[in-house]
C-alpha cells in the first residue's frame, strides 16, 4: 500500500514539473535543461528544497557556480568549465 502511494506520489510530481520551462534560457548564454535534469537525477530536492520546486531565492551566480559545479564535479558529469556552460 505504501509503496502505491510513493508511485503516484512520483507520477504527480513528475507531472508537475511539467509547469516549469524545459530548457530554461539563463545569463551570459547558459541554456539549463531543466526537465532532463529532473529526470536523470530523478530527484527535485536535489536541487530544490522543496519537493514540487519553484522560484529559487537568490538564484544567480553564486548558486550556480557553487550548486551546479558542484555536483557536475561530484558527478563527473556536465561541464564544470566555463565555456561548458556558457556557450555563447
Ligand atoms: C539540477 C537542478 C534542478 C532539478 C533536479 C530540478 N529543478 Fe526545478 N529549477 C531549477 C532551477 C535552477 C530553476 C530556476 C530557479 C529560479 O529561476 O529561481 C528551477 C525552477 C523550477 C520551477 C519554477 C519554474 C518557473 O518558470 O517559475 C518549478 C515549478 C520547478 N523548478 C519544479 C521542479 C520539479 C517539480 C522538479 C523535479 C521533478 C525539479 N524542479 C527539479 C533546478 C532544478
Ligand atoms: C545534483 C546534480 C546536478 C546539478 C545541481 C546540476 N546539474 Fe547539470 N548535469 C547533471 C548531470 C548528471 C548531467 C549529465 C546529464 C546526462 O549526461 O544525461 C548534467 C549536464 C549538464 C549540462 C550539459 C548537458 C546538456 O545537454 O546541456 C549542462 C549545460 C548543465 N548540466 C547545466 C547545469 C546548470 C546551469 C545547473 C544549475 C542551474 C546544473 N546543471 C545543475 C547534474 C546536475
Ligand atoms: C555549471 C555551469 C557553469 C559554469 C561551469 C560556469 N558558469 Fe558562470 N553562470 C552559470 C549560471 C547558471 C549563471 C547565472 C545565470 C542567471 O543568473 O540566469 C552564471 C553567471 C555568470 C556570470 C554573471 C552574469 C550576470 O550577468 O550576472 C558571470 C560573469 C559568469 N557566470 C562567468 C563565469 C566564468 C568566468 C566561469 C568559469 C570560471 C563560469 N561562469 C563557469 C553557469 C556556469
Amino acid at each position: 500500500m505504501k509503496k502505491m502511494i510513493v508511485a503516484v506520489l512520483a507520477v504527480t510530481v513528475f507531472a508537475g514539473s511539467a509547469c516549469a520551462a524545459d530548457v530554461m534560457e539563463m545569463k551570459k548564454g547558459v541554456t539549463f535543461k531543466h526537465e532532463a535534469h529532473a529526470e536523470a537525477l530523478k530527484d527535485c530536492k536535489k536541487c530544490h528544497e522543496k519537493i514540487f520546486g519553484g522560484k529559487m531565492e537568490g538564484f544567480g551566480k553564486d548558486f550556480a557556480h557553487k550548486k551546479c559545479k558542484e555536483c557536475h564535479s561530484e558527478m563527473k558529469k556536465g561541464p564544470t568549465n566555463c565555456k561548458g556552460c556558457h556557450t555563447k
